[in-house]
């Protein structure tokens, strides 16, 4: 409750493109209040280390949307600090000075960082008085101070998605161990039970001629019985972390063993699978024979959805700290008011389904602190997309 109290008042002192309409708002008063034909504001991104522009207002003639680092007069901001100036027709060189006479660049920074660069320019020459430019240089300080604000709410923002996203995954963990314990008994209670019912059908089937009229309701009773074993089977492996053994592996291989164990299946469906492989060893931290059970459920959920044929694309890479196995089907996707269940243990649309493939999968993938999102395109298909810790080699 207290985030949404804090989103909301984010939201109301901050919301998006506000920074923006505030510098525009700036920038015009600037260009009514001075001889300037065009003001221009830019941020400074520190890990790019370029410029691009935020606002302006007056002339179109040179609105250079970015600048790199020691680019141009603005570029020449991430070196120096305070007010650059230029007149008479030096600025050729640079295409947003280009076509004006006159101009002046302040820095937006505080004693730390540098934010961004403000840009005043004329046709006509044109210099500032020193009171003009004494209260240019405050209103710059005053622009850093707001860039700076933004910075913060934008932290916090991130801050408190990060902060919703581990609530969620909290009551999820909550909702598994729960679970987990009931599970754990159940199997316990109607395993035993279940093996007898299943040994003594065995033994009547046996002792049944083979054209025997309930030799098919015997044989159904025992396959049944199999099923109902191996759903048992799936709760305990879903509720127990079965002594994961961890060690360094490669993303490529366990996707392709994966895919290797559903060869048969993919020709018989006529699936084709197109296989994209990107950013060359993907190393990650973990189980390999549990990642491989994950990435099995994805598949097979795959198959199922295009039992007529269709397309499997399956591409790995790297994205930022993290490798990523991407599963694209085009099975024709998940009914919109499904989407929000299928991660439910139980939750299942087929007949004979044990609801429990993407819980495990999920489960193993936050054992591996990673993530597994979903991407529904209704009447198309579906993209299932997990991301799993890179190890510092791994490149
Ligand atoms: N690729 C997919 N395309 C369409 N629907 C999907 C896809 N993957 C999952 N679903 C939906 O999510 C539900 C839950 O999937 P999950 O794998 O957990 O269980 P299941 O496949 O129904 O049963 P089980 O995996 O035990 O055989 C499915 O019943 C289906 O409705
Ligand atoms: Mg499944």
């Amino acid at each position: 409750m207290g985030y949404d109290i804090l989103s909301t008042v984010i939201e109301l002192t901050d919301g998006p493109g506000a920074l923006r309409k505030r510098l525009a708002a700036v920038a015009r008063l600037l260009v009514e209040t001075h001889r300037f034909d065009q003001c221009a504001v830019y941020e400074y991104d520190a890990r790019e280390r370029s410029f691009s522009l935020l606002a302006v207002h007056g002339a179109r003639a040179g609105r250079k949307r970015s600048y790199m680092a020691g680019e141009g007069l603005v570029g020449r901001l991430s070196r120096e600090r305070g007010v650059l100036e230029s007149h008479g027709g030096t600025l050729d060189s640079d295409k947003g000075f280009a076509p004006y006479s006159s101009a002046y660049v302040f820095t937006l920074s505080d004693t730390t960082r540098l934010y961004g660069a403000l840009c005043l320019k004329s046709f006509e020459p044109y210099r500032l008085s020193g009171h003009a430019m004494e209260l240019l240089k405050v209103i710059a300080l005053q622009m850093a101070s707001v860039m700076k604000c933004d910075r913060i709410y934008r932290g916090l923002r991130t801050s408190l998605k990060d902060l919703k996203l581990m609530q969620s995954r909290l009551v999820h963990a909550e909702k598994f161990l729960a679970l987990g314990d009931m599970a754990a008994t159940l199997a316990h209670q109607i395993k035993n039970p279940l093996v007898s019912i299943g040994g003594l059908a065995s033994r009547i089937g046996r002792s049944l001629d083979a054209d025997s009229a309930c030799a098919p309701y015997v044989r159904r009773l025992v396959s049944e019985v199999r099923r109902l074993e191996e759903i048992l089977e799936a709760i305990v492996g879903y509720s127990e972390d079965r002594g994961a053994r961890f060690a360094e592996v490669e993303l490529n291989g366990l996707v392709d063993a994966s895919l290797h164990n559903f060869d048969e299946q993919l020709r018989v469906h006529r699936i084709e699978v197109r296989r994209t492989r990107r950013g060359g060893r993907l190393l990650t931290f973990g189980d390999g024979e549990q990642l491989k059970i994950a990435f099995d459920n994805l598949i097979i959920n795959a198959i199922q959805s295009m039992e007529k044929g269709g397309v499997l694309d399956v591409t790995t890479g790297i994205c930022g700290d993290f490798v990523v196995a991407e599963f694209t089907d085009s099975g024709g996707g998940i009914d919109p008011r499904h989407v929000g269940d299928i991660f439910n243990p139980f939750f299942t649309t087929k007949d004979g389904g044990t609801g429990l493939g993407l819980p495990i999968t999920r489960t193993i993938i936050l054992r591996h602190k990673g993530s597994i999102e979903v991407t529904n395109r209704t009447g198309e298909g579906v993209t299932f997309t997990v991301m799993l810790p890179r190890t510092p080699r791994g490149a």
